[in-house]
This record gives structure tokens, C-alpha cells and sequence, in this order.
């Protein structure tokens, strides 16, 4: 079975648009061969890059989009969420497991993303920034 492309929702760089992020990925998510108990962790992946791609990829800036497509194939469901920014190094990114980062209220998005997920990379693409994410089903 190859790669197949689920669904693509677009929208503004705005929080608001989180629940409705969340409904549409959950809703294709359960069309898939993932297994339900980790349809939770997959959404709350989501919602940490989505979030991500918005505050620091985009600034909050509402005339920048944030895109999310799912695709799927025997062996894994594969998540893609788009930016507009210029991208960062994750290797440069503090690491919140260190002791002076501890007490940190944020900073753990993307240890969370790469705990829950199987495959994590980033690519810069020509209008942007993309977080690509795959989880074995
Ligand atoms: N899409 C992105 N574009 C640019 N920089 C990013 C992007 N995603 C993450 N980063 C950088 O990586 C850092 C770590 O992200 P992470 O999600 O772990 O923490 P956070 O967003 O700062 O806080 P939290 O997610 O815990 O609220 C961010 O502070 C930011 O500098
Ligand atoms: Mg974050």
C-alpha cells in the first residue's frame, strides 16, 4: 500500500483555530490502521506543532496559514504542518531535562513530539518551514 494523502486543512496563524485542527485530524485519524490508543498521543502532537508553526514559525501573524496534511500507507500515518517562517536548528533548541531548564513553564513541545512520534524531520521548502512526522501503525 503506498503513501496515500488523507486530507489538507489550512488555517490562520490564530489559537482559535486549534479545536478545529483537532476535530478534523482526529476524525481522519480514526479512518486509519493507528490503533486507537494512540490516537490521543498523535493528536496532542498536533496540536504542539501546530501551535508551534503559528506562535514561532508565523509570529501570530493571521495573514500567515499553517497547513496539515495526513497521509497514510500500511506501514505508518505520516503528518505534515507547514509554516511560513524561516525555519530554526532543533539541535540548538534547550534540552528541558536539564536541570537549570526544569522549572521552565515552556520549551517541552517538541520532546513531547519526538517522545510520542517514531520519526520526526524538519525541511525547509520554498514558502516555508515543514515539521514531517511519522508514527508506525
Ligand atoms: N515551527 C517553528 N519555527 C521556528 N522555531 C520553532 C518552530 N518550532 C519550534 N521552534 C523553536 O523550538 C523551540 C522549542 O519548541 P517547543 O515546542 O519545545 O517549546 P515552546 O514552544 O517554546 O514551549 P511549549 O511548547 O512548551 O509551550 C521554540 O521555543 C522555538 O524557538
Ligand atoms: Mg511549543
Amino acid at each position: 500500500m503506498p503513501l496515500k494523502k488523507l486530507g489538507e486543512l489550512e488555517v490562520p496563524s490564530d489559537q482559535d483555530y486549534l479545536a478545529e485542527v483537532d476535530n478534523f485530524t482526529e476524525k481522519l485519524i480514526k479512518k486509519t490502521l493507528l490503533p486507537s490508543s494512540d490516537v490521543d498521543d498523535v493528536a496532542i502532537v498536533i496540536s504542539e506543532a501546530v501551535n508551534n508553526a503559528m506562535v514561532h514559525g508565523n509570529n501570530l501573524d493571521v495573514t500567515k496559514s499553517v497547513k496539515i496534511r495526513l497521509y497514510s500507507c500500511s506501514k505508518y500515518i505520516r503528518i505534515v504542518i507547514q509554516d511560513e517562517g524561516g525555519g530554526f536548528s532543533p539541535e540548538d533548541v534547550p534540552d528541558p531535562r536539564e536541570d537549570e531548564n526544569l522549572l521552565k513553564a515552556s520549551g517541552r513541545g517538541l520532546l513531547i513530539i519526538r517522545h510520542l512520534m517514531d520519526e520526526v524531520s524538519y525541511k525547509s521548502v520554498k514558502s516555508g518551514t515543514q515539521i514531517i512526522m511519522d508514527k508506525y501503525v
